[in-house]
């Protein structure tokens, strides 16, 4: 799986973010440029993703990796993205360069950010984060992880947040399915009510809708 850069507009547009709360976890973080920024205004961010296990030259290389990569799935789907968003390949991957010039900029800086773990285990309390945010993971990764696994996935977001869960995107990365069992996980879910609603951003065709669980 790529450690991908995606910026803090990006995030803002997936997640439909309007004011950050007190605090804030990015899981998985990657090599995203969200929480930096989100310190930098004065949130209590946390990135946690398991590529933080690795030393600081591979990290680098993996997120200097994944801008070509991505470049080159996208070629390969052409028909399966759409730009009006973005507004052209060559302003998307200048986000991707100063969200991931961001992130190296701040794991160096404030490596206490970034915790090195994976669901569905994360080393944080109950109700640790106002607001767990969750991009490219859950959902677009059904074929790699299965629905128990997303279950417990889940269940572990929602452990650690104190108001809010935000999953995005919903659909199967590669060909944009959607997933057969999410109905029927989501009502598995005790103590939550959740909601899907439109974002105003979209990229892969048919993703542009966020799963948002509220607890009680
Ligand atoms: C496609 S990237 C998304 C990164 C970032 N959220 C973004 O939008 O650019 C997926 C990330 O998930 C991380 N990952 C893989 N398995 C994970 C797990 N079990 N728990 C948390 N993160 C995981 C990978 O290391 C990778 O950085």
């Amino acid at each position: 799986m790529l450690v991908t850069s995606r910026s803090y507009a990006e995030y803002e547009a997936m997640f439909d973010l309007k004011e950050l709360p007190d605090s804030v976890l990015d899981c998985c973080a990657g090599g995203a440029g969200f929480t930096a920024e989100a310190a930098a205004r004065g949130v209590d961010a946390i990135a946690v993703d398991p590529a933080y296990e690795l030393d600081h030259p591979e990290l680098v290389d993996s997120v200097r990796r994944s801008l070509p990569a991505t470049s080159g799935i996208i070629g390969e789907h052409e028909g399966s993205f759409v730009w009006h968003w973005y507004g052209s390949p060559e302003r998307k991957d200048q986000l991707r360069i100063e969200a991931a010039d961001r992130f190296l900029q701040d794991v160096a800086a404030a490596p206490e950010r970034y915790v090195a773990a994976g669901l569905p285990d994360l080393p944080f309390g109950d109700r640790r984060f106002e607001l767990v945010l969750c991009s490219h993971l859950l959902f677009t990764w059904a074929d790699k992880y299965d629905r128990d696994w997303h279950e417990t996935a889940l269940r572990e977001l929602i452990r650690v947040s104190n108001a809010e869960v935000r999953i995005f995107p919903l659909v199967l990365q590669g060909a944009g399915e959607p997933i057969p069992w999410l109905p029927e996980l989501l009502d598995s879910l005790e103590g939550v009510t959740y909601e899907i609603r439109k974002v105003p951003f979209e990229f892969q065709v048919g993703a542009d809708e966020m799963l948002v669980i509220k607890r009680a």
